[in-house]
């Protein structure tokens, strides 16, 4: 199986990563931090979300964090539960919406306290509103797709239920997302080629939490099975507050670091990725960032291995 030539990696670092915390970053240092990510070639960012301040005050200053990044070179996301979110989002300047629907009933209660078919109607409110709004794109980001934390692993065919039901909306690009790292490899594989099979007009991405130790293994295997989108939070923070047991996203170096020495372009420099993570590790003093390879620092430059 062969790799693609190039990936785009969403950094999520700032919404996922931020969430999960004890401590609310000031927004200065949130906005500083982006500007370090974007600074070492990250162009996609998830930068905030627009939820419920009760419910994850950490990301409360969502609006005033969109604001202050207006001249910078990225395409910022936001992700949103629900219409309220969206329009909150598109009025603070957000044109590409990450809406989270999870496939397990268990997890869309605890993270959204709607049912399924409800996250659903709201996406197509949504997506109506994307109809008075110029350019604003939606993507749909299903949780639990590799298992649940209440629920245990889902039947792949509740995986296309609900991808199924997000394309009837009109969406086309769709994240399946490990909240909890159930995922394994060959798990990657079949629901890849079973999502692919059903609805080849889709784009996949994917979002791979490292609970269990096996999200870079995940990644690869994407990879292999041709997806180019994979999120990633800087130093391996993250995590839902919503999902028991909730650890930290693969990290965006230790993906880039197996991108560039596999031949696979990512346009990010890893040492400046590092020093994006280092900011954080001044301003969040304690908290523990397990990315491998800014523990161990980025390689000597040197030929690609391969390609
Ligand atoms: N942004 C800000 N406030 C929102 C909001 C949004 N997107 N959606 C609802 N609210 C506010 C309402 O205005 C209302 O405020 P009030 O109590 O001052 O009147 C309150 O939240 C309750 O509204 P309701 O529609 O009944 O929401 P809920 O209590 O059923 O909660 C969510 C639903 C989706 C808002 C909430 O569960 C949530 O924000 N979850 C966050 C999920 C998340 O970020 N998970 C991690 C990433 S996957
Ligand atoms: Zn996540």
């Amino acid at each position: 199986m062969g790799l693609p030539a190039s990936v785009t990696i969403v950094e999520v670092g700032p919404r996922d990563g931020l969430q999960n915390l004890s401590r609310t970053l000031p927004t200065a240092e949130k906005v500083r931090y982006i500007e370090l990510l974007a600074a070492s070639g990250l162009t996609v960012i998830e930068v905030t979300s627009f939820v419920s301040p009760k419910a994850v005050p950490q990301l409360a200053d969502a609006a005033e964090t969109v604001a202050r990044l207006r001249n910078f070179p990225i395409t910022p996301i936001a992700l949103v539960p629900n219409l309220k979110g969206a329009e909150s989002a598109v009025a603070a300047g957000v044109r590409t919406l990450n809406f989270v629907l999870s496939v397990s009933t268990s997890h869309n209660r605890s993270n959204v306290n709607r049912t399924r078919e409800e996250s659903l109607a709201e996406l197509a409110e949504i997506v109506a509103l994307r109809g008075e709004v110029l350019e604003v794109r939606v993507r749909a980001s299903l949780a639990t797709a590799f298992g649940c934390p209440f629920e245990g692993r889902l039947p792949i065919a509740e995986v296309l239920r609900w991808v199924g039901g997000v394309a009837d909306l009109g969406i086309t690009e769709v994240t399946l997302a490990d909240t909890v790292g159930f995922g394994n490899p060959e798990l990657v594989r079949q629901i890849l080629l079973a999502c692919r099979e059903r609805f080849p007009g889709l784009s996949y991405g994917v979002h791979f939490h490292d609970t269990r130790g096996l999200g870079i293994a995940n990644a690869l295997m994407a990879m292999q099975c041709g997806v180019t989108v994979l999120d990633a939070a800087a130093g391996g923070l993250g995590g839902c507050p919503f999902a028991p047991g909730a650890t930290g996203n693969i990290a965006t170096e230790d993906l880039v670091f197996l991108c560039e020495e596999m031949g696979v372009k990512t346009g990010v420099e890893l040492a400046r990725l590092c020093e994006a993570s280092r900011f954080l590790r001044t301003v969040l003093p304690g908290v523990d960032l397990p990315s491998r390879v800014l523990r161990a620092g980025p390689p000597k430059p040197r030929g690609p291995l391969v390609g």
